[in-house]
């Protein structure tokens, strides 16, 4: 097996001068660099990574030296007077601008008519090499002065403050401050035209806002307000000041993450960071609240102190998971956001940490290629974010948030590793943090606790929770059971224990649902939890039903029993825990999709289940409701549109009809466009929402048409939307992965979709290979199929490319994912069904 070698142990950069000359119009770029650094006596050479770079000359110390390349992006440089000690090697180089969306890419756009042009930059995990050469490892960190020789009339935005700027020949060339101390991947620039609105922290720090001229100026204030108040949140949480002059946040028209944190000047995806007061949702707002926090905290975790190696990205990611919460709670507490993590994070954890062979949280990377796949969403961010809050509710939170202070201190500037943040928490603690996180962090799975009661006597027991295909396993973990009952340990250390109970009330564990594992109570326990179920808090009643979701996947209970637990819930106001009654609702679908008559009635129930509280809120906002309210209704209307009664469709049509779309209220305007084109009888709506696609600026607007015309039933629009795949006129390739998704999951076109994958697969390849999300599509694609025929057709296609080492892990998942879902459809199906028609 290949393994990545490291560069820095060949030479340690300390300073490098960077001109780049970027050739937008004809898509090529020169630059020299000159690179200060120390050789190590362990090799006569010195290696630098390049990548589809064309080297013009390499100069050693002021002399010509002699170098090679090889297929791993490596470049080694020799020469007889190298030796241990500082030098200084110059390189100039070329290359050429294309359009995946890393290294130095174009973003188009068009203003008034005229077709646009931005030009950026991506460089994590590792496309730093594809601009300039360098030592690409996060633990090689240097300063940087750079110069960028533009074209004129163009906004020219890197990482530090402009130091000086001037036209020379008709071009501009801009030259900015000297960085503090940091790594290759942290590096950006963002070149044309674009206008911003700024403002300061209380510490002077200057804030801004850019968007191209397609944005309108009053979709940035949401986000320069957050973005300010964030800074000066975290100013004060981790008690170091924010480590530069400036943050500029960048909305890019072509984006392949959501957001990115190169230091002083994120970039992000339009929609993750606009808001235009009138037409975006709460749930977006909210969302660009949560990404810009995210965004910032790296600023600190991850740009000022950052991992040696990515194995430990968790590092990094996990941080500013859960920090995006610690800090949009701050800033709005009236949003509730913990819900929103518990609606969102923890299931996304829970689930896909219950599979066999995913990633811990901890992982070695043995091929440069493996780097995209460890940015598991529900891994290293969310599972990796649970893991830190269960952490921080065990010690408290003064003693962690020392901690924090104390590694801030200790590393600003520098690398770490795991046991680098466990020391600074153990100190601040006096608790032995890395005896506790070790097996969270470097085993996969989670446990389960099994919760029964003999007289007085309750056994708990622990063991992994598998879903699908599973092995033995004899994990163990230390559990803070967080126990309603004082007479329960603190922590489960061991595999099994036995506890004497005096009380009676009911017995929970794991109350505020912060510690990453789940309870299987016996009958009795969960009928008694269940007959008190309003005295629980919002996020308990969310975490029992979605544990009781989770245990019938893995067959522990009946799916069967989903419904009679949903009964529980009528009653229920709260929307984070309406989210996780239409997860439950959606496993239940699953079993009906091939029967027709137990379809009706899983519709009509979702119907009755809905309907109190459709008819409390009704369709319009009430003036004065609270938020959470706004949001419940766009979850209830779409509950109550799956129900199919013809008085709620034809009044999502009317409404749809008899509204421009720029007027329909964003918190339903999905649902109401979904159902125009579900039920619409040609391809009229259709041609008007692709028209209006095309026509808005607003990228919000494209995700809600977007939403709406892949949930089609007709196979004339499937085949259509299908033609569009490929045209990135209609479609941005930053998009295609939504449009390709949702169509997927769409089940009359999901077999279409399929197919067309497997026939197209060259296409996707060509586009998405050197892309750190092409590990999503095996994942995409095993979350989106059910049948025993489509499981055969998954493991025939996608096990050839298992020889992908971006891929092989996401399909060896899939393969068991898939296993696993069919065997519970077989399994469970008539129950459930049996179920339905009785009801
Ligand atoms: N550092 C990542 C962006 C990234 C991800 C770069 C993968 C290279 C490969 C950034 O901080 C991030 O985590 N972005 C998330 C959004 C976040 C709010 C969850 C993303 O883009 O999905
Ligand atoms: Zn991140």
């Amino acid at each position: 097996m290949q393994t990545v070698s490291r560069l820095i142990e060949y030479f340690v950069p300390k300073h490098y001068t960077l001109s780049l000359t970027l050739g937008r119009e004809n898509r090529t770029f020169s630059g020299t660099v000159s690179i200060e650094g120390i050789s190590t006596d362990k090799a006569r050479k010195i290696g630098l990574h390049a990548k589809d770079l064309v080297i013009d000359s390499v100069l050693f110390d002021g002399k010509n030296a002699d170098f090679t390349q090889n297929d791993q992006d490596e470049l080694f440089i020799t020469h007889k007077d190298l030796a241990a000690g500082e030098h200084v090697i110059v390189l100039s180089f070329s290359g050429e601008i294309t359009d995946p969306m890393h290294g130095l890419y174009p973003c188009y756009f068009e203003h008034d008519g005229i077709k646009k042009q931005l030009l950026a930059t991506q460089f994590e995990s590792h496309h730093a090499r594809e601009v300039f050469p360098c030592i690409d490892e996060p633990e090689a960190k240097a300063t940087y002065d750079v110069t960028l020789t533009t074209e004129t009339g163009v906004t020219v935005l890197g990482n530090m403050p402009v130091k000086l700027q001037r036209e020379e020949d008709g071009q501009l060339v801009t030259s900015f401050e000297t960085t503090p101390r940091m790594s290759t991947y942290l590096l950006a620039f963002v070149v044309g035209e674009m206008h911003k609105k700024s403002a300061t922290t209380k510490s002077g720090v200057e804030v801004n806002v850019w968007a191209t001229l397609a944005q309108s100026s009053n979709s940035l204030d949401f986000a320069l307000d957050i973005a300010t108040r964030t800074i000066d949140f975290f100013d004060e949480y981790f008690d170091t000041p924010y480590p530069l002059p400036k943050s500029d946040n960048v909305a890019l028209p072509d984006f392949s993450s959501a957001a990115m944190e190169n230091w002083g000047l994120v970039t992000y995806r339009e929609v993750a960071l606009l808001a235009d007061p009138k037409t975006t949702s709460l749930a977006n707002k909210h969302q660009a609240a949560t990404i810009i926090a995210h965004e910032l905290s790296h600023q600190w975790f991850g740009n000022l102190v950052t991992m040696k190696w990515w194995n430990d990205l968790w590092l990094n990611e996990s941080f500013a998971n859960i920090m995006e919460y610690v800090a949009v709670d701050a800033l709005h507490p009236e949003w509730d956001i913990w819900l929103d993590h518990a609606s969102y994070e923890v299931p996304s954890a829970l689930r896909r940490d219950s599979l066999l062979g995913i990633q811990s949280i901890q992982t070695d990377v043995n091929h440069p290629d493996e780097i995209g796949a460890l940015f598991d969403p529900s891994i290293v961010y969310a599972k990796g974010g649970r893991t830190i809050r269960m952490l921080e509710t065990y010690i408290g939170k003064d003693a962690f948030r020392k901690g924090l202070r104390l590694y801030f201190q200790k590393f600003a500037y520098q690398n770490t590793q795991a046991s680098d943040l466990w020391d600074c928490l153990s100190e601040a603690s006096g608790q032995d943090i890395g005896l506790f996180m070790h097996s969270w962090i470097s085993q996969s799975g989670y446990p389960v606790v099994h919760v029964s009661q003999a007289g007085t006597e309750v056994t708990l027991m622990q063991e992994q929770f598998f879903i699908g295909p599973n092995e033995t396993s004899d994990k163990l973990w230390p559990i803070p059971l967080n126990s309603t009952c004082s007479e329960m340990p603190n922590i489960l250390n061991e595999k099994q224990r036995t506890v004497t109970r005096h009380h009676d009330t009911p017995l929970r564990f794991n109350t505020g649902g912060t510690a990453h594992f789940i309870t299987h109570y016996s009958p009795e326990i969960l009928a008694q939890i269940l007959g008190s179920l309003d005295q629980l808090s919002d996020i308990d009643r969310m975490q029992l039903l979605h544990e009781q979701t989770l245990l019938a996947q893995a067959g522990i209970l009946s799916s069967a029993e989903l419904i009679g637990l949903l009964n529980f819930y009528r009653d229920e106001t709260v929307e984070a825990v309406w989210g996780i009654m239409a997860i439950a609702i959606n496993e239940l679908k699953r079993f009906v999709e091939t029967d027709l008559k137990a379809e009706k009635k899983l519709r009509q129930f979702v119907g009755e289940l809905a309907k109190r509280q459709f008819d409390r809120l009704g369709w319009d906002v009430i003036e004065g409701e609270p938020e959470a309210d706004t949001k419940l209704r766009s979850l209830i209307i779409s509950l109550m549109l799956y129900s199919e009664q013809q008085d709620i469709v034809s009044e999502a049509v009317r409404r749809y009809e008899t509204t421009p779309i720029n007027n329909l209220d964003p918190e339903i305007r999905t649902s109401l466009m979904s159902a125009a084109v579900r039920y619409a009888t040609d391809q009229k709506i259709i041609d008007a929402l692709l028209a209006e696609h095309k026509k808005t600026s607003s990228s919000e607007l494209q995700e809600d048409i977007a939403s709406a015309l892949t949930s089609t039933k007709d196979p004339a629009v499937i085949d259509r939307l299908i033609g569009l795949f490929k045209d990135t006129s209609v479609i941005r390739p930053q998009d295609f992965p939504r449009w390709f998704v949702w169509l997927l999951r769409n089940r009359y076109g999901r077999t279409i979709v399929w197919q067309w994958t497997r026939d197209n697969w060259d296409w996707i390849e060509d586009l998405y290979r050197g892309d750190s999300h092409f590990d999503a599509i095996p994942r995409y694609i095993a979350s989106s199929l059910i049948t025993p025929a489509q499981l055969a057709e998954y493991t025939a296609f996608f096990t050839p490319l298992k020889k992908l080492p971006a891929l092989k892990r996401n399909i060896e998942i899939g393969i068991g994912e898939l296993t696993g879902k069919v065997e519970l459809t077989e399994r469970d199906g008539p129950a459930v069904r049996k179920a339905l028609l009785e009801l």
